[in-house]
């Protein structure tokens, strides 16, 4: 679908859900981005999951978010339920601000919902010359290292730093694969990779279906636990929003708002070495870049690097959307 149309329907339903020209506006664009990222894990598959919610109440359509200024480096963001995107997207301007002013920035979120991709908020930081993390938790999707049952969502842990080039962006789930993509492949009817989750009965399964039942794997065992772990901690503990396990997950659980929580960190990367910190990132990257290639490899590339051609690649192409999906923009546009 021609992405002009596509911006258009997406404005037209969230608008239709009583969300404000402005908002709408701003989610139909973290969408579309996800697609053209190569990322539609969490893009249009998540449509109508945000809006059953809102049509349930427990994403607030037209919510009073409220910024609490707790120093000028600091603040604390009442998300008051909104979509996450909003929420996050509101979080790391703030961020920015503090970071511009003051070298550093912290900005913490709570009472807020699945916002996307983290990459979207660390980009913006980025692109404001400033260096960035972004945690997020999420619903339990892992268990942690020694426990049986899922309590940790697969809480991605993202870096954001400029390099003069395109952004260097890591930005990855603490499980093998993010939940996304096993419950797109679930929606469309497709195996996700082996060795990413385990079936309700403890045994590695390829089945999407039985993978959202059972628990996904963390990476690296007892590390990726205790990584999932200290994002639970700076999102959710530290921010006052839920967590050990208590995050609603947004497809299966209607029994209220998600209350996740974000925190975001921004910071000046000159405040040490002040203009010599393009040239030392420079440098730092050329070293690793022309390092002898293993086997199989023609280039190294940095975190960030193969999204950034992806979205330039896809900037103005036509989106392709399964059939599944298309029918549910349709109807959700058509009601
Ligand atoms: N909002 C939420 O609740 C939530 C929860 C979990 C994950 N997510 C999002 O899902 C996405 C993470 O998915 P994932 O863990 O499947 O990511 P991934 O495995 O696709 O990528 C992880 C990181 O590795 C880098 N990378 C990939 N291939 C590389 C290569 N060949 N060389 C160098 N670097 C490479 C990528 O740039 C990325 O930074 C993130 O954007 C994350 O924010 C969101």
């Amino acid at each position: 679908m021609k992405q002009k149309k596509l911006k258009l329907i997406l404005n037209q339903i969230f608008q239709k859900y009583n969300l404000s020209k402005d908002h709408s506006k701003i989610i139909s664009n973290y969408l579309i981005k996800a697609e053209l990222l190569g990322a539609p894990s969490h893009g249009l598959a998540r449509l109508k999951m945000y809006c059953d919610r809102i049509k349930k109440k427990l994403i607030k359509a037209r919510p009073k978010i409220k910024i609490r200024k707790i120093s000028n480096s600091i603040s604390h963001v009442d998300a008051d339920n909104s979509i996450g995107f909003i929420a996050a997207d509101i979080g790391i301007k703030q961020a920015i601000k503090n970071a511009k002013k003051t070298g550093i920035g912290l900005v913490a979120i709570k009472r807020s919902g699945h916002y996307g991709l983290s990459s979207f908020y660390a980009e913006q930081a980025v692109k404001n010359n400033l260096l960035v993390f972004c945690f997020t938790n999420a619903p339990a999707a892992l268990a942690p290292y020694g426990a049986k049952k899922s309590l940790f969502g697969t809480n991605p842990i993202c870096f954001g730093v400029p390099t003069g080039k395109a952004p260097f962006i890591f930005d990855a789930s603490t499980s093998m694969i993010n939940r996304g993509k096993i419950r797109r492949a679930s929606k469309l009817g497709m195996k996700i990779p082996y060795g990413v989750a385990l079936d309700k009965f403890g045994n590695i399964t390829t089945d999407a279906n039985k993978a959202l039942k059972g628990t996904q794997l963390p990476i690296a065992t007892f590390k990726g636990s205790g990584l999932a772990w200290m994002v639970d901690i700076l999102s959710g503990v530290i921010t006052g929003s839920s967590h050990s396990g208590k995050i609603k997950d947004p497809f299966d659980d209607f029994s209220g708002p998600q209350n996740m929580g974000h925190l975001f960190i921004t910071i000046n990367p000159k405040i040490f070495i002040g203009k010599n910190f393009l040239k030392e990132m420079k440098i730092n990257i050329s070293r690793i870049k022309k390092l002898p290639k293993a086997k199989g490899f023609t280039s190294i590339l940095y975190p960030g690097e193969r999204k950034n051609k992806t979205y330039r690649k896809n900037l103005n192409k036509d989106i392709s959307i399964p059939s599944k999906i298309l029918k549910e923009l349709n109807e959700l546009n058509a009601c």
